[in-house]
């Protein structure tokens, strides 16, 4: 099966990446749908969120990653501690397999030379999510530091 993660610059936010250009999500959403139908899954931040469900198909999940860590600005409050993930397909699990829950939570990632980047329990949940198994073709669409990817590589060798 083929599955694919998109963690694009976060609408309003391009300003922190280099390119500066803002991905047209609608278009994004457009080639998720087209493109991986076993399943996918978007990243997002809850101001958001509203617009972006409005771009996609009724049967989409919405899932959480929480941040019990996370960044506090001035005048923000209550913060925004957790985002959503939007999810799609995904392989269906069986009577036997563990029950996945539908949010995650992970301290943010500090250091690491990008905004955004995702740490290793949200990857290893989000595989979880689409019910990816070894040998599943994977597309890290907006790789950025690439931990995503490295993760799915020690993900499907087990060395996590
Ligand atoms: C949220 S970061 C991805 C973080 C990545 N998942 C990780 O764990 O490191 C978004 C990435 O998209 C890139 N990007 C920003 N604007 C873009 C654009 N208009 N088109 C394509 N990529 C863009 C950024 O440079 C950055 O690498």
């Amino acid at each position: 099966m083929k599955f694919c993660y998109a963690d694009p610059p976060y609408i309003g936010c391009a300003h922190m990446y280099p390119e500066k250009t803002e991905v047209n999500h609608e278009e994004l959403i457009d080639h998720l749908v087209t493109e991986y139908p076993d399943g996918w899954a978007l990243s997002c931040h809850t101001p958001s969120l509203q617009y972006l469900l409005s771009c996609c198909p009724d049967d989409v999940r919405i899932m959480a990653w929480v941040k019990p860590f996370a960044a506090f600005k001035p005048n923000v409050n209550p913060a925004y501690a957790w985002e959503p993930v939007i999810v799609r397909g995904g392989r269906k699990r069986t009577r036997e397999q563990d029950t996945v829950r539908d949010w995650v939570s992970a301290n943010i990632t500090m250091q690491r030379g990008m905004i955004g980047a995702k740490p290793d329990a949200f990857c290893y949940w989000l595989f979880s999510v689409l019910g990816m198994e070894q040998g599943d073709e994977f597309v890290d669409l907006f790789p950025g530091s690439g931990a995503v990817t490295d993760c799915w590589e020690r993900w499907q060798r087990r060395l996590f």
